[in-house]
């Protein structure tokens, strides 16, 4: 039932779960930087349900993130319908954590309710129609969620974010009921893991190659990548996933346009919901 709270796990352990043997000289630690480093996403969930009161739990954490100029750009619609769930899960292209897990947050960003300031108000807001207005409403839904995230798993429940709900986000927010200038840019599977659903920690990229110093250095960067490669390839193998390597991950997802699902009509779905964007 706790098999995601953080472990006094040693600190060489988990750096060598999260980078293999690219093992970076890190400084002070503690209980939550464990935890962070523990985070794996979850697709398998037991049908318990999170105790009374999680979901609010989840929204506290959520609430307490940093917002752009304390705007609030999200909402967030919890799903435990089962009905509901199986359309969500058709929309993500059949994706079953999402009918298995008990609860199911879309995580949406409301531009709506600031359309209902300006209008009781009696006030245009010019800004409101900008790439960067929708831009800053989507960053403050995903630090809202990724701090949902975070306290979901130190209370040993798994979660996995569906950048899915985008195949069709019209779709889903006539299912949700959301007004006009609001989607839902991800979903989030709640519960707690199957013995199998627990996972196992997916090694990232070596620093060497996302951090840099004062200026900008990708000159080791192919070196680093095979390295990178190897270890992912012994992490797909383990997990029988489709693409050995990581490289190959990339070329099948950012290759073909058919592995947008749908989501390259983006721009005219957003145009739907109300959302104009300059
Ligand atoms: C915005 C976003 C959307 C995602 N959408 C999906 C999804 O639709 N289905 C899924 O199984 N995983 C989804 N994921 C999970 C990623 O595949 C996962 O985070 C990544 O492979 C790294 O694995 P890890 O989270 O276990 O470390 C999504 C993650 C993010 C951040």
């Amino acid at each position: 039932m706790d098999s995601l709270s953080p472990k006094p796990l040693d600190t060489q352990a988990a750096l060598a779960q999260r980078y293999g043997a690219a093992i970076p000289p890190v400084g002070p630690w503690n209980e939550t930087i464990a935890g962070l480093l523990e985070h794996r996403s979850v697709r398998g969930y037991k049908p318990d349900p999170v105790p009374a009161g999680t979901l609010e739990t989840l929204i506290a954490a959520a609430s307490s993130a940093a917002t752009s100029s304390n705007m609030q750009w999200w909402s967030a619609v919890a799903v435990t319908d089962p009905a509901k769930k199986k359309v969500l899960a058709e929309i993500a292209g059949g994706q079953k954590h999402i009918e298995e897990c008990p609860l199911f947050i879309a995580w949406v960003a409301d531009m709506a309710r600031h359309q209902r300031i300006s209008d009781e108000e009696k006030t245009a807001f010019e800004t409101m129609p900008w790439l960067e207005t929708f831009l800053v409403a989507c960053i403050d839904t995903a630090l809202a969620a990724q701090n949902a995230v975070v306290a979901a798993e130190s209370i040993g429940l798994g979660t996995v974010y569906i950048g899915a709900m985008r195949n069709d986000p019209v779709r889903v927010a006539e299912l949700l009921g959301l007004p006009k200038q609001s989607f839902v840019v991800f979903g989030l599977c709640v519960g707690y893991p199957t013995e199998k659903g627990v996972g196992e920690v997916k090694p990232r990229l070596p620093q060497a190659t996302v951090l840099h110093h004062e200026s900008y250095d990708a000159a080791h960067e192919a070196a680093e990548r095979k390295t990178y490669d190897a270890e992912m390839a012994a992490f797909s193998k383990r997990h029988e996933m489709q693409a050995a390597t990581w490289t190959q991950r990339v070329l099948n997802r950012l290759g073909p346009i058919k592995s947008m699902a749908g989501r390259d009509r983006m721009r005219a779905a957003l145009a739907k919901l109300g959302f104009e964007i300059r």
